[in-house]
């Protein structure tokens, strides 16, 4: 039986124990990966979706590293094209020069990314590399390619693990298809 707060989702997606996993995976690739480096790693999360994920991540990151958020707007709404990428949230570091991942929940038309890549560049960081949890690469319309990937998943809608509907939902600790009934 459905928990009041589980109603609208239809099935589960990725469960607990997948994303468990995955997330220590990546955490391990990006140990590897950045560990040479003399500099200390800027993740930066991306408000609010990527939150959860985030907070999972870092702990499989064994290297120093320093956090900081960012929040954007998209104009257009959940399932129409999204026109404009606007801050809501500045960093509060400095990222010049640093070494810097930035931490996304899905990438889907790859607008918003790109955009915030576009406007992190010329900061001048020292990289500037991508982890997203999800990625739906049929629904691309801009060229976006993350680093780092958790799950490729087909063009279905999904909510939990920081993913929301309406700004709910977020609190689900697995990732799940979103059903006709909320
Ligand atoms: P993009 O700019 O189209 O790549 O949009 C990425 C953003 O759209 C994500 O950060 C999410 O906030 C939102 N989004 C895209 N697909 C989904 C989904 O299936 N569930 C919840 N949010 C989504
Ligand atoms: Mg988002």
């Amino acid at each position: 039986m459905k928990k009041d707060w589980e109603k609208g989702i239809a099935k589960i997606l990725i469960s607990e124990d997948q994303i468990k996993k995955r997330v220590k995976e990546l955490g391990e690739q990006i140990t590897r990966e950045y560990k040479s480096r003399n500099e200390e790693l800027v993740v930066i999360c991306l408000l609010k979706g990527s939150i959860l994920f985030m907070s999972d991540l870092i702990r499989e990151i064994k290297i120093p590293l320093v956090i900081d958020f960012m929040g954007t707007s998209s104009y257009g709404n959940e399932f129409q094209a999204i026109t404009e990428v606007k801050i809501t949230k500045e960093l509060d570091e400095q990222i010049s020069g640093k070494d810097v991942l930035i931490v996304e929940d899905i990438i889907d038309t790859g607008r918003t990314l790109t955009k915030i890549k576009e406007i992190l560049s010329t900061r001048e960081p020292k990289s500037i590399k991508i982890c997203s949890l999800l990625d739906k690469p049929s629904r691309r319309e801009v060229k976006m390619k993350g680093d780092y990937i958790g799950f490729e998943i087909e063009d279905v809608f999904v909510l939990g693990y920081g993913l929301d509907f309406k700004q709910e939902y977020r609190n689900i600790p697995y990732v799940a298809v979103m059903g006709k009934d909320f």
